[in-house]
C-alpha cells in the first residue's frame, strides 16, 4: 500500500519565474525535446558554440595524413572535442564507447576521389544511428555539382528520419573543384540546406562578406577547417568566423595534422569557447606543444 500519511502540501510557488531559459542553438525553439537535447550534446549551453572534430576523410579518401591509425591518432583527442563527426566505421572500431562526446555520424557516400565525389548516395540507416545514440547525421549538399538534386533529395530524406527520431542532421557544403568560393555562393548553398530542413550546416570561411552568410542562414554555421595552414593562420580562420557568426568549428586536418594535435585542440578551444584572440591561442599552442615536448 502507498505511503500516503503525512504527505506535505505544495506551498512553494514563484509565480511569474520562467519555465525555462530561451533554448541555445539557432534555430531550434520549435524542435521536440529529444532534437533539442541532441543538439546539446553539439553545442555547448554555457556558450552556445561547438569545436567538432572531424575525422571522417577516410570515408571517401581512404587513410591520410594523421588518420593513419584512428585509435592511435585520434581516440586520444576525443576527450577534448565537444563532438565528433566520423563514419560508423570509425567510430564502431575505434572510439571507445564510454566517449561523452556529441557523436556526429557520416550518413552519406558512394564516390571515392577517383570518381565524381557528387555521386552520393544515403550511407546509413536512421536504426543504426539511434542504436550509436548518434546527436547528429551529416550529409554532403553539392550545389551546383553534377549531382546536386541527387544530393539535396538525400537531405531532405534524412531529415524526414531524423525528424521522427529526434536526430540533427548537419548540412555539409561541398564545394566542387569549378565552385567559386565566395559569399554569394556560400550565402547559396547554406540557405539552401537551412530551406530543407538542415538543423546545422558547416561550410568554408571566406574574407569577404562571411558575415552575410552566417546572417542569412536561420540554423547555427559551423566551419571547416580546410587543407591544413600553419596553426597561426588555421586560429585567425576560426577567430574571424567566431566574430562574423559561426558557432563552432568542425574542424580535421587543421587539429590532426599539426606536429601538436593535443595543443592545437586546445588552442582553438580558447578561440571558441573563451574567445581568445589568435595570437593568445597561437601562444597557448606553442606553451601545450612545449610541455608535450618535454614530457
Ligand atoms: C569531408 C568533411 C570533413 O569532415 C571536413 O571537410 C572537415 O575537415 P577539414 O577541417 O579537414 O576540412 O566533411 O567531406
Amino acid at each position: 500500500m502507498a505511503d500516503t500519511d503525512g504527505l506535505l502540501d505544495a506551498r512553494t510557488f514563484q509565480p511569474g519565474r520562467p519555465v525555462a531559459d530561451a533554448f541555445h542553438v539557432k534555430g531550434a525553439q520549435a524542435q521536440d525535446w529529444g532534437l533539442q537535447n541532441r543538439l546539446s550534446r553539439i553545442f555547448r549551453p554555457d556558450t552556445g558554440r561547438t569545436v567538432m572534430l572531424a575525422f571522417d576523410h577516410g570515408y571517401f579518401v581512404g587513410p591520410m595524413a594523421g588518420l593513419e591509425q584512428l585509435d592511435v591518432n585520434i581516440a586520444p583527442l576525443v576527450p577534448d572535442a565537444d563532438a565528433i563527426m566520423m563514419t560508423r566505421g570509425a567510430l564502431r572500431t575505434s572510439i571507445p564507447s564510454h566517449s561523452s562526446a556529441g557523436v556526429v555520424l557520416r550518413a552519406s557516400g558512394g564516390p571515392s576521389i577517383l570518381r565524381e565525389l557528387s555521386d552520393e548516395h544515403l550511407a546509413l540507416d536512421i536504426e543504426d544511428a539511434v542504436r550509436l545514440n548518434a546527436a547528429a547525421l551529416a550529409i554532403q549538399v553539392f550545389i551546383g555539382g553534377e549531382h546536386e538534386s541527387r544530393s539535396v533529395a538525400n537531405l531532405a530524406r534524412l531529415v524526414d528520419a531524423g525528424q521522427r527520431h529526434g536526430v540533427a542532421v548537419l548540412g555539409v557544403t561541398a564545394v566542387g573543384k569549378d565552385m567559386v568560393r565566395d559569399a554569394r555562393y556560400f550565402r547559396l548553398a547554406t540557405r539552401i540546406s537551412a530551406e530543407m530542413g538542415a538543423h546545422v550546416v558547416k561550410t568554408y570561411y571566406v574574407e569577404e562578406g562571411f558575415e552575410t552568410v552566417t546572417a542569412s542562414c536561420p540554423v547555427p554555421i559551423i566551419v571547416a577547417g580546410g587543407k591544413k595552414l600553419p596553426e597561426l593562420d588555421a586560429l585567425t580562420m576560426a577567430y574571424r568566423s567566431i566574430q562574423e557568426g559561426a558557432a563552432g568549428v568542425d574542424m580535421g586536418r587543421n587539429i590532426f595534422q599539426s606536429d601538436h594535435p593535443a595543443a592545437m585542440l586546445a588552442a582553438v578551444r580558447a578561440v571558441v569557447h573563451a574567445g581568445a584572440k589568435p595570437e593568445e591561442a597561437y601562444e597557448l599552442f606553442r606553451e601545450h606543444s612545449a610541455g608535450h615536448a618535454a614530457s
